[in-house]
């Protein structure tokens, strides 16, 4: 990172998302079993009962992880997906549009989570939802949340304000602002890294606010959110993949219970 470049900039001028898919999601990085897959299951698990549910799902920073939303989305009507890179809305339209150049979320789909199954049938009806784009900044400088017509009853978001906030507060109050997107009784589901301090797009290389366990459940309870499932799952493949340096991933479930 290029000395007095704010994470904006380097986002907006380095991050491209189809380098980073390939850097990370390919076949032999180790990086799919190292990080998503024993998450993916858990979701499925606790989704697939029904118990969680609502009308609004939002995914906030979902381009490459738009996968997230395939254990959770049938639980739900409209999806939203909040981004803030022109490049990656783009991108998420033309894979949810079913774009012939962009069908590369089928690759992930189909090959990262076998877990869904039946992934050419869940595909088909996640792009039938009611859904849209929105492009949106959650973590400028004055701290902002995208105006809504409605609260939702669950958001969603992996990797994304640990790598774009560029200190510990700064990733708290991001946090409280997606935590105010969120009705009272409805949920967060939270997929990030333990212990990672960068990552690599080729010769790029992006930092990460570093977090332990304890700081994550903290931040979480502080803006008003009781954590109903907490995993941390460790690293398998270390030595396989050196593009990051996390030690465990974490899915975290939490329900909002008041506004802070
Ligand atoms: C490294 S990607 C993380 C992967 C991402 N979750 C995905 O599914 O592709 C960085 C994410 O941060 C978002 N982002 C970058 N700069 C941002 C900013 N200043 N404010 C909010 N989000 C930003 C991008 O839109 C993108 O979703």
């Amino acid at each position: 990172m290029a000395t007095g470049m704010s994470k904006k900039e380097l986002y907006e001028n380095y991050y491209k998302v189809e380098a980073a898919r390939d850097s990370f999601f390919t076949q032999d990085s180790g990086f799919v079993d190292d990080s998503l897959r024993v998450p993916m299951e858990h979701l499925f698990a606790i989704f697939s009962s029904g118990a969680v549910r609502g009308d609004t799902l939002i995914q906030y920073g979902g381009a490459i992880y738009t996968s997230l939303l395939l254990p959770v989305y049938k639980n739900y009507e409209n999806i939203f997906i909040i981004e803030f890179l022109d490049d990656n809305v783009e991108y998420v339209n033309k894979c949810l549009d079913k774009d012939a150049k962009a069908d590369d979320w089928n690759l992930f789909t189909k090959d990262l989570c076998n877990v869904a199954r039946d992934s050419d049938e869940t595909e088909a009806i996640l792009r039938r939802k009611n859904r849209r784009v929105i492009k949106a900044e959650l973590s400028g400088d004055g701290p902002c949340a995208p105006k809504l017509s409605t609260q939702a009853d669950c958001i969603i978001t992996g990797l994304c304000l640990e790598f774009v906030c560029r200190n510990h507060d700064k990733y708290r109050a991001c946090l409280k602002n997606m935590a105010s997107l969120i009705k009272i009784g409805g949920c967060l589901v939270l997929y990030t890294v333990i212990g990672c301090t960068f990552y690599m797009i080729g010769t790029c290389k992006f930092p990460v606010i570093c977090m332990d366990e304890d700081f994550l459940k903290q931040a979480v309870c502080d803006i008003g959110l009781r954590i109903t499932e907490f995993k941390a799952i460790d690293r398998v493949n270390q030595s396989r993949f050196s593009s990051t340096d996390f030690s465990k991933v974490v899915l975290l479930i939490a329900c909002k219970e008041k506004d802070v």
